[in-house]
C-alpha cells in the first residue's frame, strides 16, 4: 500500500540547434503540432509530442532526431529549449529513475531503426519521403556548423532583367580541393557572417543547387546557386533577407562559409528513360534547372526519357535563366511558361498550364517511370496537387490511390517555402 510511486522517465525529443537548418519541415510535418520556433531556434513540446517519429524520416540534416532520458518533472520546456545554442549533455538519471516502467509508454524507440519508406510515407502531407528507386547514394552533412567549409565565388550575375523587381543572381561556388559530392535536388547551407539582434552567430541558410552533380562546369569542383535578393517579406512590407542579400552582393574571389550537403529524397531517378515533370515558380527552378542539364549533358546517349517543365514568373523579364532555357532543344524539354503579370495576357498560373497540357500530363503519369517535382512558393502546392488530380480524374483514374502510389515510390516531391 505504501509503496513508492514510479519515478516518470521521459525520452525527451529534442531537435539540435547545432546542426538544424531552420528549413521548418519537421514543424510542417508533425501530425500532432509538437513542433514550433523562434527567430532562434526549433523545438518540441514535451507535452504535446507523442514520439510518432513522423518528422524524423523527413529532416534533411538529421538534427531531429535526438533524445534525452530525463524525469518528467524535469522536462526540458519550450522556453529552456528556445534558449539553447547546443543541446545539454545526457545527465545521470537519480536512482529509483524507472526508464522501462516509467517511461512515456506512447514514445517510440529513439534506437529502432528509422521506419521503412513504405510507414514514412504517409507522414508527408503531399509529396514523398522516399527517393525515386534508382536515385543515386547521396552524402549528406559533410560540414557542420561546427566545422564549414571554405568556398570561394567565382561567379555571381543576375539572371533576370536589370529594370524588373525580382533580383535573381546565379551564383557559382567552387571548392578547390576539398570534396563536396552533390546531387541534383540536394542543398548546401550558407552560414552569412556577423550576428543577429541578440547577438548571435546567424543561422545558416538553406539553397537549392542550380547545378547537376559533375558541376556547374563539367568537371570542376564548383556548384551553382540560384539566390532571390529579399527586400519585403511575403506580406509585401519591407524587411531585408540578411543571406540574400550577402549572397546577392558578393564578389568574384570572396569566400564563403558552407555547411552540407543535405537532403536526401527530393534526388533524380538515374535509371535510363525517366521522365520527368518539373514544377516551378521563380527560385524553385534551381533544382529543375540541375536535372535538366544532367539531362542535357548526356543528350547523345539514347538513356533521356522525356522532360516536361511548367515555370511560373510575374514576366518572361522576371524569369531566371530565361534566355539558355529557351534556346534548348523543344525535342529535348517540353517547356510551359505561366506568366501572371505579362502585359496584355490573362494570368496563369503553373496549374493552370497543366489542365491544358492535360493530355500529355496524363501520359506521361501514366508511365511508371515519371517522377514529378515540385519547387517554388508553398502557396501553389494545393493549386498543383488540384490540377492532378483533375487529370487523372479525366481519365478515370482514382487520384487518392494514384497519390499514394506516387508517395510510396518516391515519385512525388515537394520543396516549397
Ligand atoms: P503573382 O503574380 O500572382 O504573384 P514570385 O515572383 O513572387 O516569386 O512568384 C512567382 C510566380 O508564382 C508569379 O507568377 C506568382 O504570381 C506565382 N504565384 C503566386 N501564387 C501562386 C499560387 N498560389 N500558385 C501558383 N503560382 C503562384
Amino acid at each position: 500500500m505504501n509503496a513508492p510511486l514510479p519515478v516518470q522517465v521521459l525520452k525527451q525529443h529534442l531537435i539540435d540547434p547545432e546542426i538544424c537548418i531552420r528549413c521548418n519541415t519537421c514543424e510542417e510535418t508533425c501530425p500532432v503540432d509538437a513542433i514550433t520556433h523562434d527567430s532562434n531556434n526549433y523545438v518540441v513540446d514535451p507535452d504535446i509530442c507523442n514520439g510518432c517519429m513522423a518528422c524524423v524520416p523527413p529532416c534533411p540534416t538529421g538534427s531531429i532526431d535526438n533524445w534525452r532520458l530525463v524525469l518528467r518533472t524535469d522536462a526540458y520546456s519550450v522556453q529552456d529549449q528556445l534558449g539553447w545554442e547546443e543541446l545539454p549533455l545526457e545527465k545521470a538519471l537519480p536512482e529509483g529513475a524507472d526508464a522501462g516502467a516509467g517511461a512515456q509508454s506512447a514514445l517510440a524507440d529513439p534506437d529502432a531503426p528509422a521506419p521503412s519508406s513504405a510507414m514514412a510515407a504517409p507522414f508527408s502531407p503531399a509529396g514523398a519521403s522516399v527517393p525515386p528507386w534508382s536515385a543515386a547514394h547521396p552524402y549528406v552533412n559533410l560540414y557542420t556548423h561546427k566545422a564549414p567549409m571554405t568556398a570561394t565565388v567565382v561567379g555571381n550575375y543576375r539572371v533576370t532583367d536589370a529594370d524588373t523587381e525580382s533580383d535573381i543572381h546565379h551564383i557559382v561556388l567552387d571548392f578547390g580541393d576539398l570534396p563536396f559530392p552533390v546531387l541534383e535536388g540536394q542543398s548546401i547551407g550558407i552560414l552569412p557572417p556577423g550576428t543577429d539582434a541578440q547577438g548571435r552567430p546567424h543561422h545558416a541558410r538553406q539553397y537549392s543547387l542550380a547545378s547537376p552533380r559533375d558541376g556547374e562546369r563539367a568537371g570542376y569542383n564548383n556548384l551553382s546557386l540560384t539566390v532571390k535578393r529579399v527586400t519585403e517579406d511575403h506580406g509585401g512590407a519591407a524587411a531585408h533577407g540578411v543571406c540574400s542579400n550577402y549572397l546577392c552582393d558578393l564578389a568574384k574571389n570572396d569566400t564563403v562559409q558552407v555547411i552540407g550537403p543535405f537532403g536526401h529524397t527530393f534526388l533524380m531517378p538515374n535509371h535510363p528513360r525517366a521522365n520527368l515533370i518539373m514544377i516551378c515558380t521563380g527560385t524553385g527552378s534551381a533544382p529543375m534547372r540541375a536535372m535538366t542539364e544532367r539531362y542535357r549533358r548526356r543528350i547523345d546517349t539514347g538513356e533521356n526519357g522525356r522532360l516536361m517543365l511548367f515555370f511560373g514568373a510575374r514576366t518572361e523579364r522576371e524569369l531566371p535563366y530565361f534566355g539558355p532555357l529557351m534556346k534548348l532543344p523543344r525535342d529535348f524539354i517540353d517547356i510551359n511558361l505561366a506568366l501572371s503579370r505579362e502585359a496584355g495576357q490573362p494570368k496563369r498560373y503553373v496549374q493552370d498550364l497543366i489542365r491544358e497540357r492535360a493530355a500529355q500530363v496524363r501520359d506521361l503519369l501514366s508511365d511508371r517511370n515519371t517522377c514529378i517535382y515540385v519547387c517554388g512558393l508553398k502557396g501553389m502546392e494545393v493549386g498543383v496537387l488540384d490540377a492532378l488530380r483533375d487529370v487523372a480524374m479525366q481519365s478515370g483514374q482514382d487520384w487518392s490511390i494514384l497519390h499514394d502510389v506516387l508517395r510510396r515510390e518516391g515519385r512525388l516531391h515537394f520543396e516549397t517555402y
